[in-house]
């Protein structure tokens, strides 16, 4: 369905978790988070009925994310249940990669049609220093793995800090000289623990588009949050995603679900709906997001305020 703004939602993103076997520095904090017991996450049943009610909606497309989701038992189950559902007619996931290599084969029998994987380096050392304690070889096997399965396009997310990870933006970029990934250079933004680092790490697309003029730019589909590039003769592509310096608001088609069961029009707004009033009836179920969705903030102000106005971090929503 429309906005008040006119534009279509037909995306839903889903944090299954806010819990995760890595510790970004521009994430979670090094003590990691206080554990929410059971009762306060939503089990797949529950989403399993929003994910219905939203596809009666109009949404088509759904993202599972978390924290870290490939640590909960069952997620194939969901994918798969989540294929049957009528409208539903993409289903991705964001993960880390750390578990990703031995689940690849049976997400792909379970319905799933693509993975967004999390990689800021190519290096071991500055992994670990990155992920506090993370291997990356684990995930380039799982990079591998699901280019040799077809489980294509493998987009390849970097959130790119100065001073820590701007000098490999070269090597991100050969890589896609090879392999048929989509490499996305993401703008650091000041949520969570990425406040911290923003003053100091920010670097805009701008800046590193400027720096490479072999990027040859592409087509975008109108509600990619991504700007697109290639080198020529290479098989991936470079995309750029600039929530900062060119925020796509206007063009945004999605809505988001947090793990304690609130749903978040927009991620860096304050708003939220607790969806788990609702979840016993479907007809206020429904209507329920119809209010959500048609009033969605027309866009968020982070780059004038330097500051999310999120209350949930960026582990609890999802990227
Ligand atoms: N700025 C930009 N991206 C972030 N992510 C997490 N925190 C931030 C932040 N402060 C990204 C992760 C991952 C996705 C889940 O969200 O790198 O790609
Ligand atoms: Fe975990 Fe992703 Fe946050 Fe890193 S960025 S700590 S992998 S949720």
């Amino acid at each position: 369905m429309n906005d008040r703004y006119g534009r279509s939602i037909d995306y839903l993103r889903v944090s299954l978790t806010d819990r995760c076997n890595l510790r970004c520095i521009y994430c979670m904090p090094e003590e990691g988070v206080y554990k929410k017991s059971h009762e306060e996450i939503l089990r797949f049943e529950e989403i399993l009925k929003i994910v219905n009610a939203a596809a009666l909606l109009g949404v088509k497309k759904i993202r599972y994310t978390g924290g870290e989701l490939l640590i909960l038992k069952g997620i194939e189950e969901l994918i798969e249940k989540t294929s049957k559902v009528p409208g539903i007619k993409d289903i991705a996931i964001t993960t880390n990669g750390i578990l990703l290599e031995d689940l690849a084969d049976k997400l792909k029998e379970s319905g799933l049609s693509r993975v967004n994987i999390s990689l800021d380096t190519l290096k071991e050392d500055k992994f670990k220093q990155i992920t506090r304690g993370g291997d990356i070889n684990k995930v380039l096997r799982a990079i591998q793995k699901c280019i040799s399965i077809g489980l294509t396009p493998v987009k390849i997310n970097t959130v790119l800090i100065k001073g820590i990870n701007d000098d490999e933006i070269s090597d991100f970029i050969n890589l896609t000289r090879e392999l048929p990934v989509e490499i996305r250079f993401i703008e650091l933004m000041p949520i969570g623990q990425g406040e911290k680092l923003y003053e100091k790490g920010f670097m805009s697309s701008g800046e590193v588009i400027a720096r490479f003029p072999e990027l040859m730019p592409l087509e975008t589909n109108k509600s990619s949050t991504a700007s697109l590039y290639k080198m020529k003769n290479s098989k991936g592509k470079v995309g750029f995603i600039s929530p900062l310096s060119c925020k796509f608001c206007t063009s945004c088609n999605r809505i988001r679900l947090t793990s304690m069961g609130t749903i978040k029009p927009c991620l860096h707004s304050a708003n939220e709906l607790n969806i788990k009033e609702y979840l016993n009836n479907e007809v206020l179920l429904t209507s329920a997001l119809k209010e959500v969705i048609y009033n969605k903030p027309s866009q968020h102000n982070l780059e004038c305020d330097k500051k999310s106005s999120s209350n949930k971090m960026m582990y609890q929503i999802g990227g």
